[in-house]
């Protein structure tokens, strides 16, 4: 069945990443008008080659400085009108790759920790109290606040142990705990804005397939029930059935799209 989203009005965030670009060209193609949020380039590929569906507005967006999103979500009520549908899918994370600073558990430094939380679980806060506040305002909307199945399990060292690094491959403490923040952040904002015609939930991905090297690909893949990682196709069904009245009745949950990885 094909959902219908022409007249609604999205806003994403982190628009220019990886996902960022699949959420967009889902509503776009549902027939969305989208504004896309990022701090500099915020037009992604994926928008610029896309073709029909809804029209699309790029405007820069810091999650983390209030001002800046006052000012888009005047932008965006001047272009299209009040949001209906908000996609909090910025985020920051640090890639497991031989790249990447690592560091001993005890010295991972507070300002790592810090803008993770700042970026992950207080931008979803400030994005919400602007950009939510008006949908609540308005009196309907979906809000879909991007998680990540590590809100709910911790990581697999075994996962990185190939990655020759001393010390070795951690991923960020503060990552996981600013998914289960989000997810928390979403059953307060679904009991309070319920009443208000707005419902909220988390979307919280499990590991998408991207420039993974094989040996870390190899390890997730065997981990996972279903055998293989998220691909685009995988994703966007999940968000158009939060962001549309597929899902009228389903507020404060967690959806999890992760093949099963959490399931054992
Ligand atoms: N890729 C995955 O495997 C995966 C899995 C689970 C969850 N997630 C979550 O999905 C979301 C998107 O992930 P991604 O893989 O596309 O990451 P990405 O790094 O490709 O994109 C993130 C985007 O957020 C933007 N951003 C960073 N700080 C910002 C700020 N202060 N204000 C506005 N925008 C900012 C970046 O510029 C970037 O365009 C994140 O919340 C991530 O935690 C990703």
């Amino acid at each position: 069945m094909r959902i219908d989203l022409t007249g609604e009005v999205a806003v994403v965030t982190g628009v220019s990443g990886r996902l960022g670009g699949i959420w967009a060209t889902a509503l776009l193609d549902a027939g969305a008008g989208v504004v896309g949020l990022d701090l500099d380039d915020v037009t992604p590929a994926a928008v610029k080659e896309h073709d029909g569906g809804g029209r699309y507005l790029g405007l820069r967006g810091d999650v983390t400085d209030r001002a800046s999103l006052r000012d888009a979500l005047q932008t965006a009520i001047r272009w299209a009108g009040t949001p209906t549908i908000l996609v909090n899918n910025a985020g920051i994370d640090q890639p497991p790759s031989r790249d990447a600073g690592s560091w001993l558990f005890e010295d991972v430094p507070d300002q790592l920790s810090g803008a993770v939380l700042d970026v992950n679980a207080l931008g979803v806060l400030r994005v919400c109290q602007v950009i939510g506040a008006a949908m609540a305002g308005n009196g309907r909307g979906s809000i879909v606040n991007i998680g990540s199945l590590y809100g709910s399990v911790g990581p697999d060292p075994r996962l990185y142990d190939h990655i020759d690094m001393d010390p070795p491959f951690l991923k960020p403490p503060a990552y996981g705990m600013s998914k289960a923040a989000v997810a928390a952040l979403t059953r307060y904002l679904a009991a309070m804005w319920g009443p208000a015609g707005v419902r909220v939930n988390t979307l919280s991905p499990g590991g998408v397939l991207g420039g993974q090297d094989p040996a870390f690909r190899q390890k997730f893949t065997a981990r996972v029930p279903m055998r293989r990682m998220a691909t685009e196709n995988d994703l966007t069904g999940p968000l158009l059935f939060l962001a549309s009245g597929m899902s009228r009745y389903v507020t404060g949950c967690e959806l999890l799209v992760d093949g099963g990885y959490v399931a054992w």
